[in-house]
């Protein structure tokens, strides 16, 4: 690979001891995928932050980073942690648990890292531009920027994006390159899809079928940015799709050519299959919505959902911080809060530890979380759409 001189000086270790190792860890990755350079990237995502995913040795290794100094040079905005940085007490987290969550986050902020706590950068503020090179590591946010944005980044892993933002650049290979952008595989949709989970559940029945690959949807008629993310989330959850087109949706599909490719049909009895396999439970102990993070958009509709009723299980929205604090302003917490509701920031369904907090049954309408939860969480699942879900929860 190509290195610069200034490059050449970082990998001999002339501007310290981290950057030297962040550097490397990009170079070696580079060689494995035949990169022919370093690209500049504009922004970087970080995802590796709660407690439950890292563990003692992830909080050990980013207290010996930030430690050493590391810094990072381009904005860089962080994933969910494992709880509430503000309201964990009264929402029940573990004190043992939220202890070393606090000392993670120390580390995180001493690097230069944005506290957005959010798997959706996009949302507040961290937006790039169609074409823009950035290294992002949510993989449902990798998606969002791929798909929807029409940005250019790979799936990184947490300390790949760490490497990135610590040393400003990426290797250039993967979905930085047009020839890995075009579509794999056509897929056909024949079924009506008017909420977010029958995106979720479209998205993990293909996800599934197309693993790594970069699908081509036609057929769909229509879907809002909310519906866009839940969809891209699911895909990536369960297969490990970082990019997809629709035609007449998102801003590359025009660009290519599905003509010749395998050809993938998907119609209502897929997705109703794919919704009994997602349901493994029946009452659920609690609701979680919000997975992706919700937008004030998302929370707005569910405000007025639960204006003047009464929850008699838990409800929670998940939602970054700074969402939630708009959503204040504007009412809505209150609106969530007086049916018995919680608006929960920074946190989610997967990455905190409900299963620690008494909860065995979750029901959720995103694909994604229907995935996870199970393995991860150790829950039983009620998938469903948001109005199917909230019946079974209201007084
Ligand atoms: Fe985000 Fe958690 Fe879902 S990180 S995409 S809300 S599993």
């Amino acid at each position: 690979m190509y290195l610069t001189k200034e490059e050449e000086r970082i990998l001999a270790g002339e501007r310290g001891e981290v950057l030297e190792r962040m550097f490397r860890l990009l170079v070696r990755l580079g060689d494995i995928y035949g990169a022919d350079r370093m690209i500049p990237v504009g922004s970087v995502q970080v995802a590796g932050v709660s407690y439950k995913s890292i563990g003692d040795p992830g909080l050990e290794f980013l207290e010996d980073m930030a430690g050493k100094g590391a810094k990072v040079r381009v904005p860089t905005t962080l994933n969910p942690p494992g709880m509430d940085l503000v309201d964990w007490r009264e929402l029940g987290f573990p004190e043992d648990f939220a202890k070393k969550q606090l000392c993670i986050m120390e580390a995180f902020k001493k690097m230069g890292i944005m506290m957005t706590a959010t798997c959706t950068p996009y949302l507040v503020g961290n937006l790039p531009r169609f074409g823009e090179h950035i290294a992002w590591s949510e993989s449902s946010a990798v998606s969002f920027a791929n798909s929807v944005i029409g940005a250019r980044t790979n799936r990184e892993g947490g300390p790949s994006a760490l490497a990135a933002a610590l040393c400003g650049v990426t290797p250039n290979y993967g979905l930085h390159l047009d020839e890995n952008r075009k579509p794999s595989v056509a897929v056909k949709v024949n079924a009506e899809l008017k909420h977010n989970s029958d995106f979720g559940a479209l998205g993990y029945h293909v996800g599934k079928l197309v693993k790594k690959g970069n699908p081509y949807f036609q057929g769909i008629k229509g879907a809002d940015v909310d519906q866009l993310k839940a969809f891209g989330a699911a895909m990536a959850a369960s297969g490990a799709v970082a990019l997809y087109h629709v035609e007449g949706l998102t801003p590359e599909a025009r660009l290519m050519d599905p003509k010749n490719l395998e050809v993938i049909e998907v119609g209502e009895r897929e997705l109703k299959e794919t919704c009994e396999k997602l349901n493994t439970g029946r009452e659920p102990d609690i609701v979680i919505l919000g997975c992706p993070h919700a937008s004030l958009k998302e929370i707005a509709t569910l405000a007025n959902k639960l204006e003047g009723k009464r929850l008699r299980k838990p409800l929670w929205i998940c939602t970054a911080r700074t969402t939630k604090e708009t959503a204040t302003k504007l009412g809505f917490v209150e609106q969530v809060e007086r049916a018995g509701g919680k608006v929960v920031a920074d946190t989610c369904a997967v990455v905190s530890p409900i299963e620690r907090m008494g909860f065995k049954r979750t029901a959720v309408n995103s694909g994604k979380a229907a995935n996870y939860l199970p393995g991860f969480c150790k829950q039983e699942v009620i998938f469903g759409n948001v109005n199917e879900l909230l019946k079974k929860v209201l007084a």
